[in-house]
């Protein structure tokens, strides 16, 4: 991770020093706006520049000799009317992609018809962290456009109506960013770096924030009798780990809702080998398991009232002499057996497993698994949207509200016996494949066989984790996909 900037609040004023963020909306600048422009420079620029307050414009001067400031960047907000929570975390990663080689950054939050609040002014500061970060970790030369080693990091002032309220309102978002964060450098990170066994540690290390923390280590889990996900395993010498998080911070007695995560380290489709071109992205297979171990992180920095348990199941699926062979028949913890014709199907394998511990484990009040799970929900959907899949509408109604909240979008694919069907076997329960049409969902029928009635969804983020457009407060390969979409759905649903 790049060096974070520093962020401050306090009440709104006239800055004396640095670049100063002006906000307009389609009415224009507040007052105190246009005290930093005392020699009344701006509406002639905004003339020239075409600039009329619309979201997604700006404007920019360097001040006129004898000014306290050095530089004013006007950022349109659009209609006064239209702002939403997303529009504030925008605007922020705007912000920062605007203070370029400045150090010292005021942004005035307010503007003609404009009330914003402490909630919007702690996401305006997501917006900064979040599309601060840059994973240069293994540069070792800094690009021109970089920081020079001795710069200092850039220092933000937000001035807002109220500092006190929104510092508070900040240190509850604060650990959402770093749980995006640490999911994002978690996908980004090289298998090279990142086997199985160092994915659980960096679940373990989530124990400082008050989770507990479990490993099952592969000779645990063939004890209890999970041979898909050991299958998986088998062709790679780097053994399978799986992280069980929990944290407590509902009732005592209440059931717990769980999240759970394919973590595979590599995918190089095993027997079933992938092709060379774009092999490389197979990195980040394990965007599902950093999503549960960054949204962990998130609830327990923010101490959500909820009983969570986080399940990631981290293997690495490669190619040697002991790797499982297309046609082998594995038995699954649930007893229920596998065929399995394509050694690149491989997470629904290891989340058979992880699912049926899970519920059988805790009973949980709901399941909700995220996988990188296949290439057809990009054919089907893009990278827009992730595909939800769930056998609970009030469930799938939640999760596309929280979507639509955070702009982690969802969009519900269907189930249904037809399809069903379509993975059963001649030679064992069902095989790991469907037909030549509806791959994601042959996928989703196949997680389903080991929920049994309990509430569940499974989101295929294969488009979304990596990879995907580039946004306002997001430049990072890893997307963090899904951290902020589950904290959001906790924060509104399940919390006490
Ligand atoms: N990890 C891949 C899916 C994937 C592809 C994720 C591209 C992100 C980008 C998954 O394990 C896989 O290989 N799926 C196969 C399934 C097929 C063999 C039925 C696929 O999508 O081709
Ligand atoms: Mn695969
Ligand atoms: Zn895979």
């Amino acid at each position: 991770m790049t060096t974070q900037p520093e962020i401050s609040f306090a009440k709104i004023d006239v800055p004396k020093k640095g670049t100063v963020i002006l906000l307009s909306s389609e009415d224009g600048l507040s007052a105190t706006a246009r005290r930093c422009d005392p020699a009344g420079v701006l509406d002639n620029a905004f003339r020239v520049a075409g600039f009329e307050g619309k979201s997604g414009t700006s404007a920019e001067i360097l001040t006129p000799q004898g000014a306290d400031c050095d530089r004013i960047v006007v950022l349109g907000l659009g209609k006064s009317t239209a702002l939403t929570e997303h529009s504030w975390l925008k605007l922020g990663g705007v912000a920062f992609s605007h203070a370029r080689k400045s150090v010292e950054i005021s942004i005035i939050l307010d503007a003609a018809g404009v009330d914003a609040g402490a909630s919007e002014a702690a996401s305006v500061a997501s917006g900064i962290l979040l599309r601060a970060y840059a994973f240069t970790k293994y540069k070792t030369k800094k690009d021109e456009e970089d920081t020079a080693e001795d710069r200092k990091p850039p220092h933000f002032t937000i001035l807002c109506a109220d500092p006190t309220k929104t510092r508070k309102a900040f240190a509850e978002v604060q650990g959402v960013v770093d749980g995006v964060l640490l999911a994002r450098d978690l996908v980004n990170e090289p298998a090279n770096i990142l086997g199985p066994v160092e994915f659980a540690d960096h679940a373990s290390a989530l124990e400082s924030l008050g989770v507990k923390v479990e490993i099952l280590t592969d000779k645990d889990m063939k004890k209890l009798g999970m041979g898909a996900l050991l299958g998986v395993a088998q062709g790679s010498p780097r053994p399978a780990r799986m992280a069980v998080m929990s944290w407590n911070g509902g009732k005592a007695e209440e059931k717990p809702i769980a999240f759970i995560g394919k973590g595979v380290v590599f995918d190089t489709g095993g027997n079933s080998i992938k092709s060379a071109s774009g092999m490389e992205d197979m990195k980040g297979d394990m965007g599902g398991a950093a999503a549960v171990t960054g949204l962990m992180h998130a609830l327990a920095a923010r101490k959500a009232k909820a009983n969570v348990v986080g399940i990631i199941a981290c293997v690495e699926n490669s190619v040697d002499g002991h790797a499982q062979r297309p046609g082998d028949i594995v038995t699954s913890m649930s007893g229920q057996t596998i065929e399995v014709l394509n050694t690149d199907a491989e997470g629904r394998l290891i989340l058979a497993d992880a699912l049926w511990y899970c519920n059988q484990r805790f009973e949980p009040k709901l399941m909700i698994d995220l996988a990188t799970l296949t290439g057809a929900v990009m054919v089907a959907l893009g990278q827009h949207h992730a595909g939800l899949f769930s056998n609970d509408d009030e469930l799938a109604t939640r999760l596309l509200t929280a979507g639509l909240a955070t702009q982690e979008k969802l969009w519900r694919m269907p189930l249904g016996a037809e399809y069903d069907k379509l993975i059963d076997s001649k030679n064992a329960d069902m095989k790991n494949i469907g037909g030549r049409y509806g791959g994601s969902i042959t996928a989703a029928q196949f997680l389903q066989r080991f929920v049994k009635d309990t509430p569940w969804a499974h989101l295929d983020i294969a488009g979304t984790a990596m990879g995907s457009p580039s946004s306002e407060f997001n430049q990072s390969w890893g997307s963090g996909f899904g951290v902020r979409l589950l904290d959001r759905l906790v924060r509104d649903n399940y919390e006490t």
